[in-house]
């Protein structure tokens, strides 16, 4: 089953993903709303017929950490450009032991371990207090299609993973990934949350594309450096965008 929008669809691209190669008449939208900048201008053009809005959290070069991040801009942003279904990217750290490094994943469920981040856009000012649903996290139909676009792609991708969204920057003790294994979390990353629950608040649908950049803390050999995650994510990133151009035909 597809999404069921035929809105913009917005893909927000993470750690090494910066452009989306093949969208057609783009414009770049410098857009700020009252929350604040966001992380980028965002790319609008056309992927076979659909309207793509495009953007990427850290900054086109890369600049801001996951805890800095305004995500409230950034979704905000993304919905009055008239987005109703969200797919975002995420470089993570396989805790799953059945993972490898360049592996898809799309996750069914999350944990959040993030603390200090403006997580609501129902802060102040309320007419009443709102409590949104998030018993399921992510839309099930847009992983569906996700789901089919990787079987179309001949790729096997895990689809009931758990994400556990860490503070970062920095990385995870092995102790601190031994726990996330314990409660449950096969992927760990730092930008799932508050991305998701924002999302969610304003409606959208969403959904989260995993990509294993490392094994995380304890489960490789040697420690985890930028070097070897930068060389998985050249791999990692060309299925990601060989999926999303399957997702996006009809
Ligand atoms: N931990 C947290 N976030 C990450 C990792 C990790 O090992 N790899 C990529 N993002």
């Amino acid at each position: 089953m597809r999404s069921c929008s035929v809105k913009p669809l917005a893909i927000i691209a993470g750690t090494g993903l910066y452009d989306f190669p093949g969208l057609e008449n783009a414009e770049d939208l410098n857009m700020c709303n009252r929350w604040g900048e966001v992380s980028s201008a965002i790319r609008r053009g056309t992927v076979e017929g659909r309207q793509v809005c495009f953007m990427t959290r850290h900054g086109r070069n890369h600049k801001i950490p996951p805890h800095e991040i305004n995500y409230r801009a950034n979704i905000q942003a993304l919905h009055d450009l008239g987005c109703e279904d969200v797919i975002a990217i995420t470089a993570v750290g396989g805790i799953n032991r059945g993972l490898k490094n360049a592996d898809l994943a799309i996750p069914d469920q999350l944990i959040d371990y993030t603390w200090g981040r403006s997580s609501t856009f129902f802060e102040k000012n309320l007419e009443d207090v709102v409590h949104v649903d998030f018993g399921e996290p992510y839309c099930p139909n847009l992983r569906d299609g996700l789901g089919q676009a990787a079987c179309k792609m001949g790729i096997q991708v895990p689809m009931q993973m758990t994400y556990g969204a860490t503070q970062g920057p920095r990385l995870e003790t092995r102790a601190e990934i031994d726990r996330m294994e314990r409660d449950g979390c096969d992927l760990v990353g730092m930008t799932g949350m508050p991305e998701a629950v924002l999302a969610r608040e304003l409606g959208m649908n969403y959904a989260n594309l995993s990509v294993v950049v490392n094994m995380a803390a304890g489960r490789s050999p040697g420690p985890i450096t930028m070097d070897d995650i930068r060389l998985t994510l050249n791999d990692g990133m060309a299925k990601v965008t060989k999926l999303l151009k399957l997702y996006l035909m009809k």
